[in-house]
């Protein structure tokens, strides 16, 4: 085993291909074959799976039967299927599917807080505020994201103190971890490592990067050496964003864990599993999964 000195010996992997990754899909896939995915997420070992959004469905189709995607799935014990949340709607209708762990997303950018949110940097958190409260009232786990970490198609560069403010103030709200989105991927290792060294900690902090510019690994390697245990990253690398168009796949999870288990790192997950789950799905989308991990692999 060849390992690297400053890394942490096991990473949890926040699974976003359910979510993340089908909420970019052109074609709308059936309730049934979500619930499927899902179960072999979570067969492949993976604690937690982010199930779907409680957003406006007219904004996200894709993702408009969560209400009955979460009906008919098995929720496993000792697994969380966080949804996201962005309004008091939303969260009445996770409760009503009975949700224990909501994530809200929060724009660290005026024009993608408009285009994705149809609110301003500041009057976001008027929407959020009352969430996370309610959510956590009611003994749900809030999780937040910040997206557009390092720079936005708009406005170019993020200013750094202004992705910390923002990330800041949802963590004061009482958002138990914050997600910190590169969702156009533009970002680099050294950008990673300041931004996350400018929180002060990296306690509470998890990594969310698009692999738009193929940056998204030595990214998450460098913020693992700065400290943080939590990776987003969605099976096959599928994903992006609805409102940000240059936004293409997250990190793919066998990537990510291709490259965890050369360092030594404990993750739980079955890598054999989730490519046959990446397999499995790219012949439901009608395209190969992006990853090249499941691309050398599936060829077997
Ligand atoms: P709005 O149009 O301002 O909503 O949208 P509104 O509050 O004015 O309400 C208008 C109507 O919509 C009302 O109905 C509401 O009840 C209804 P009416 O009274 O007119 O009949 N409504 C809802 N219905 C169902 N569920 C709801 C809901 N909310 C309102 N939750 C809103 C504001 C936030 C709802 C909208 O902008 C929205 O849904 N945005 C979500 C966009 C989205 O999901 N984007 C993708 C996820 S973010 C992402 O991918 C980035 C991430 O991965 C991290 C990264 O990569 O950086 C997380
Ligand atoms: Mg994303």
């Amino acid at each position: 085993m060849y390992q690297l000195d400053g890394l942490p010996s096991r990473v949890t992997v926040y699974e976003v291909g359910a979510r993340d990754g089908l909420q970019n899909e052109k074609a709308i896939v059936p309730v049934e074959v979500k619930a499927e995915f899902i179960d072999r997420l979570a067969d492949a070992g993976h604690t937690v799976i982010e199930a779907t959004s409680f957003v406006h469905p007219k904004w996200v189709p894709q993702l408009a039967d969560s209400g009955e995607l979460l009906e008919i799935l098995e929720r496993r014990p000792g697994i969380r299927y966080p949804v996201l949340v962005p309004n008091m709607r939303g969260l009445e209708r996770a409760l009503a599917s009975g949700i224990e762990e909501i994530a809200v997303f929060a724009s660290a950018t005026e024009t993608f807080a408009n285009k994705n949110l149809n609110r301003g940097l500041d009057s976001q958190f008027e929407m959020f505020e009352p969430v996370v409260a309610g959510a956590l009232e009611a003994g749900l786990r809030v999780r937040a994201y910040v997206s557009m970490v390092f720079g936005d198609p708009w406005e170019g560069p993020t200013p750094v103190a202004q992705v910390v403010d923002v990330g800041n103030r949802l963590l004061d709200l009482g958002c138990y971890e914050l997600s910190l989105g590169d969702t156009i991927g533009v970002g680099t290792p050294g950008h990673a490592a300041a931004l996350i060294s400018a929180f002060g900690s990296p306690e509470r902090l998890a990594v969310h990067f698009h692999d738009t510019y193929g940056q998204a690994l030595a990214n998450t390697l460098a913020a693992l050496r700065s400290g943080v245990t939590v990776v987003d990253a969605s099976t096959g690398g599928i994903g992006g964003c609805p409102y940000a168009e240059s936004a293409t796949g997250n990190l793919a999870t066998e990537d990510l864990v291709w490259m965890l288990q050369g360092l030594g790192i404990e993750t739980g997950l079955d890598l054999d599993k989730l490519v046959a789950t990446s397999v499995w799905l790219a012949s439901r989308l009608g395209r190969p999964s992006p990853s090249r991990v499941v691309q050398a692999l599936a060829k077997g």
